[in-house]
């Protein structure tokens, strides 16, 4: 658990005048942690995808039903969430720890206010437990190797590495695909990777400068996917049925939400280590 130092330093840390991923998320998902500079980007890339606000909500309603999944089909117990976000409906300690009260997860995120906001999400149930970290996910050996991880994650039992909605903000050229291989490496067989990503490929009338702009000024670029490279993230290992499929396809469970344009602009799959 973060001590208030900690979280008093992350607070001092917070800068409310360029936008921050995890708050134009929180903005578009309808929440309150969030600033101006925050909801201008957000703004503009409705204006570049009129159906973000209900993409954004299908994404997230994806993650609900993996982790559900996780938690209860294939028996995952412990849940290393990288790139968490500030804390909304159905967290992932929420919805693991309904399934089983015992479940326990590790959250790591770049951005302080997540850090800030981390005694919400440390509520827990009475026996498993959470633990919140600031940490870049482009450094996987701190994350592997911090202390409350460990002590949260038992690394030679299956963990579901869950990276949802962040890997679209390391381009390239900081090597996205070696960084998941890392996380991929530390964790034995019957372990599982969540992963969801953003991708033009259901419009590919938008050029990706369009959807990047919104973050230019942003502490992250944003880099969109083709299902081709996504799907490389899971290499190695086999990935449960339907696949890497757009997340409102990835077993839907309650009527869809009607998406202007018609799409999430976004891929989801879960996949298990052999
Ligand atoms: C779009 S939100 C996704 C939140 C949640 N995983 C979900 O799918 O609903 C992306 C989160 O990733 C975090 N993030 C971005 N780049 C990161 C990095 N390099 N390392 C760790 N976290 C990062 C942001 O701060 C933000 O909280």
């Amino acid at each position: 658990m973060p001590d208030s130092m900690d979280t008093r330093s992350a607070a001092a840390r917070i800068n409310t005048s360029i936008p921050h991923p995890a708050r134009i998320y929180d903005y578009l998902l309808g929440g309150k942690d969030n600033y101006a500079a925050d909801r201008e980007a957000a703004e503009q890339l409705v204006k570049v995808s009129p159906g973000t606000r209900e993409g954004v909500r299908a994404h997230r309603a994806f993650l609900r039903r993996a982790v559900r999944h996780l938690a209860t089909e294939a028996g995952i117990t412990q849940f290393l969430d990288i790139g968490t976000g500030i804390p909304t409906q159905g967290n992932t300690h929420e919805v693991a720890q309904e399934a089983n009260p015992d479940a326990r997860v590790a959250y790591v995120d770049n951005d302080p206010i997540v850090l800030v906001h981390g005694r919400a999400l440390l509520t827990g149930s009475a026996t498993g437990r959470t633990t919140v970290i600031e940490a870049d996910l482009r450094q996987p050996e701190a994350i592997l190797g911090h202390p409350e991880v460990k002590a949260v994650i038992d690394f030679t039992q299956p963990v579901a590495v869950i990276l949802a909605g962040v890997l679209h903000f390391v381009p390239d050229d900081e090597g996205p695909h070696a960084t998941v291989e890392r996380f991929k490496a530390a964790v034995p067989s019957g372990s599982h990777l969540l992963l969801s990503h953003i991708t033009l490929d259901f419009a590919p009338q938008v050029q990706q400068e369009e959807m990047s702009k919104p973050y230019d000024k942003s502490t992250a670029p944003m880099v969109p996917r083709t299902h081709a490279d996504v799907l490389r993230f899971f290499d190695g290992w086999q990935l449960v049925e339907p696949g890497l499929v757009e997340v409102v396809l990835w077993r839907p469970d309650e009527p869809r939400e009607y998406i202007p344009g018609g799409h999430a602009w976004a891929y989801g799959g879960v996949a298990v280590k052999p």
